[in-house]
């Protein structure tokens, strides 16, 4: 129908402020629908990356304290076995990176690891951080006022140095129990004969499958399956919203690492991470995340 300017006239006097507003609304809200998964994102578990590496030498108990008192909801931290047999938490297969010793974790006694330095290569004013074992961690994690904080443990293979003893997992899993908390843990590995042996000691411990962006999976919903995992971890680089939204439709949270520019965050919510419970980022910097969260009203 040709519009007169009668006509027009009496379409703006039936609109009114009212219908303007309502217009106003509807467009607003189509741009929402417009970006679907930021509309859907619930919440996104903040994982504080070797206890938030960028804030506090990683794997100590200063980086898990550090990360307890900045509210992550998960503290992420690698594990190895020294030469008698007790699980200590540290990344790499030797010390020399992140402490003042030297030599492979594997081939140094539990006495001698905890003389060392963790913290004074990081910054002075943590000289005297010491390689904690699991079990301090787990106290100190036990002893939190915050009872909902989880681990994201990481049982380390690591090509280049010795292997870990055969009952690694069994370690873990008795330490985890015995503080009581294997409800609020996760583990996880890039060696998914790790997590399926895991599953098999005790089938209710959640398993996250971690994924290098140096080796793609071709499929990561029969990647995550055929590890028995309850969880996809993959280097945010792989990440895309087919993806995500095939894992979510499985069922499956995802949890990329290791993400730390706010824009990559950001970027991650867009693709549908958070929308589904369990998905979560893992970041050096939880603070940061922290913050892109609550802009986005996602948190508190
Ligand atoms: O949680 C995933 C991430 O920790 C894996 O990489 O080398 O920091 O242990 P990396
Ligand atoms: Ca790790």
């Amino acid at each position: 129908m040709k519009m007169t300017p009668r006509s027009q006239s009496r379409r703006r006097h039936l609109l009114g402020p009212s219908g303007i507003a309502l217009i106003a609304w509807a467009i607003t809200a189509s741009a929402i629908v417009a970006v679907p998964c930021l509309a859907q994102a619930l919440s996104v578990d903040v994982h504080a990356h070797r206890g938030g590496a960028a804030l506090a030498p990683e794997n100590t108990l200063a980086a898990v304290r550090n990360a307890l008192a900045l509210g992550a909801d998960v503290i992420e931290l690698d594990l190895h076995v020294s030469r008698d047999g007790a699980v200590v938490v540290i990344h790499d297969a030797t010390l020399d990176r992140t402490t003042n010793g030297r030599g492979f974790v594997r081939d140094t006694a539990l006495a001698d690891l905890q003389r060392l330095d963790a913290g004074s290569w990081f910054n002075a004013r943590f000289a005297g951080e010491r390689v904690p074992t699991l079990r301090e961690v787990l106290e100190v994690v036990r002893g939190h006022g915050n009872e909902r904080v989880r681990l994201n443990l990481e049982t380390k293979y690591d090509a280049r140095g010795p292997a870990p003893p055969a009952n690694f997992e069994e370690l873990v899993l008795e330490q985890v129990r015995a503080a009581g908390l294997s409800g609020r843990a996760i583990v996880q590995s890039f060696y998914y004969p790790s997590i399926v042996r895991v599953k098999t000691l005790d089938s209710s411990m959640t398993t996250a499958a971690l994924r290098s962006p140096l080796n793609p999976p071709l499929d990561p919903v029969a990647d995550v399956r055929a590890a028995r995992a309850d969880i996809y971890s993959p280097g945010f680089r792989l990440v895309t919203r087919e993806a995500v939204e095939a894992l979510h439709r499985a069922g499956i949270p995802v949890v990329p690492w290791t993400v730390n520019e706010p824009a990559d965050m950001e970027r991650l919510l867009t693709m549908g991470i958070g929308a589904l419970r369990g998905d979560g980022i893992i970041t050096d910097h939880p603070d940061r995340l922290i913050q892109v969260l609550r802009a986005r009203g996602l948190r508190r």
